[in-house]
């Protein structure tokens, strides 16, 4: 399986539906991951896990996370999603979500390591004779105290896993507190599958930082990309070069938003679609001059029509003062931020990316 990049787009829940997921692969991010899909057969039918099977027109490769608790479930949620277009089933044992772990399942398995392994085992059991590889998403362990990813990467690669990313905070932490690097390093150190690096990585210099410090294979990048989907390309751009690319222009920007929006209407339909424009349109503008105003008065507003209307004009007139995206603009690379003793990631880790398949 060959990837553009070592630059993955972090699933995230009501967010990286499939058409954000294609604009931050068109803005430079290698690979993206979807939504998380219920191992429960009877919420298969329902509107929003339709919606999170549905890959018509995604952009190779497809990988579908998949989150559960009964390993012969999440086995045929596998085989389910895998006649759906996957390519790659990832495993969901990192979300913190209290619907998700009242029931064992997404960070939780982390504390029941003979479950977590049962469902690897069978889930790899299910997709190897399919040629589909089996990834696992994980954070460093239950609690400060009880940091365990060592111990699980190295279990589940074992039970055949192709790739792990971690999220270098604990369960307990949720998302309070900062992203830790040294748990990440020391899974890297641990396995020959490629190790993916994740948590809050927001800009070229911190993702410099994060793949010296831990020398992973690739990083993941979430909520740094809402709203500046074109993260990925700054990123690798930075990477490749060593210079930071010049913001984008305030037209380019707009014409991004507004293609999205169309092809999230698509998805969506008109009301539900209307709705859920919003947080993605608040995203884009919330550190723009007159940003806070425009996100107010178009929460307001009732049709995509008017929301497309709306965000084109607002665009325009702000592309009259700024020509290039006044937000969020790239941050000198820090000092500190380079400070590290690892080396760049090599060749060979890219090789190991090249051969997830
Ligand atoms: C709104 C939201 C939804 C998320 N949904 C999922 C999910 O479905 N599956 C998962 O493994 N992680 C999920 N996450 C966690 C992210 O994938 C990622 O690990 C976390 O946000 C840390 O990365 P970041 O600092 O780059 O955002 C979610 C995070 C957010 C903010």
């Amino acid at each position: 399986m060959e990837l553009p990049n070592r630059l993955f787009v972090a699933p995230m829940a009501g967010v990286t539906d499939r058409p954000f997921r294609m604009l931050c692969k068109r803005l430079g991010a290698g690979y993206a991951v979807s939504e998380m899909v219920t191992s429960k057969r009877e919420l298969w039918s329902s509107l929003k896990t339709s919606r999170r099977a549905n890959h018509d027109g995604e952009t190779a490769p497809i990988a579908v996370q998949i989150a559960g608790v009964d390993p012969v479930e999440m086995a045929e949620a596998a085989r389910y999603n895998i006649d759906r277009g996957a390519q790659v089933i990832d495993l969901n044992m990192g979300c913190p979500a209290k619907k998700v772990c009242n029931v064992w399942a997404g960070s939780a398995l982390m504390s029941n390591e003979p479950l977590a392994l049962r469902i690897v085992e069978t889930v790899v059991a299910a997709c190897a004779p399919l040629s589909v590889p089996v990834t696992l998403k994980m954070r460093t362990g239950r609690c400060a105290s009880d940091r365990n990813a060592v111990a699980l990467a190295r279990a589940a690669e074992s039970a055949g896993v192709a790739m792990v990313t971690v999220h270098g905070r604990t369960r307990e932490q949720g998302y309070t507190g900062l992203a830790e690097y040294d748990t990440i390093a020391a899974v890297k150190a641990a396995l020959r599958v490629p190790v993916v690096a994740n948590g809050d990585i927001d800009s070229p210099a911190k993702a410099l930082a994060v793949l010296r410090h831990t020398g992973a294979d690739a990083l993941m990048v979430g909520r740094a990309a809402q709203g500046r989907p074109w993260i990925f390309r700054e990123i690798a751009h930075f990477l490749e070069t060593g210079h930071l690319l010049a913001p984008p222009a305030t037209l380019d920007v707009s014409a991004w938003l507004l293609e999205h929006l169309q092809d999230h209407y698509g998805l969506y339909g008109e009301l539900a679609g209307m709705r859920t424009a919003r947080k993605h349109i608040g995203w884009a503008v919330r550190d723009l001059p007159g940003g806070e105003g425009f996100r107010q008065a178009m929460n307001v507003l009732e049709t995509c029509e008017a929301q497309v209307q709306a965000v084109d004009g607002f665009l325009s007139r702000l592309a009259q003062d700024h020509p290039l995206w006044p937000a969020g603009v790239n941050q000198p690379v820090a000092d500190e931020a380079l400070t590290t003793t690892q080396p760049v990631p090599s060749a060979a880790n890219d090789e190991r990316l090249r051969q997830l398949a």
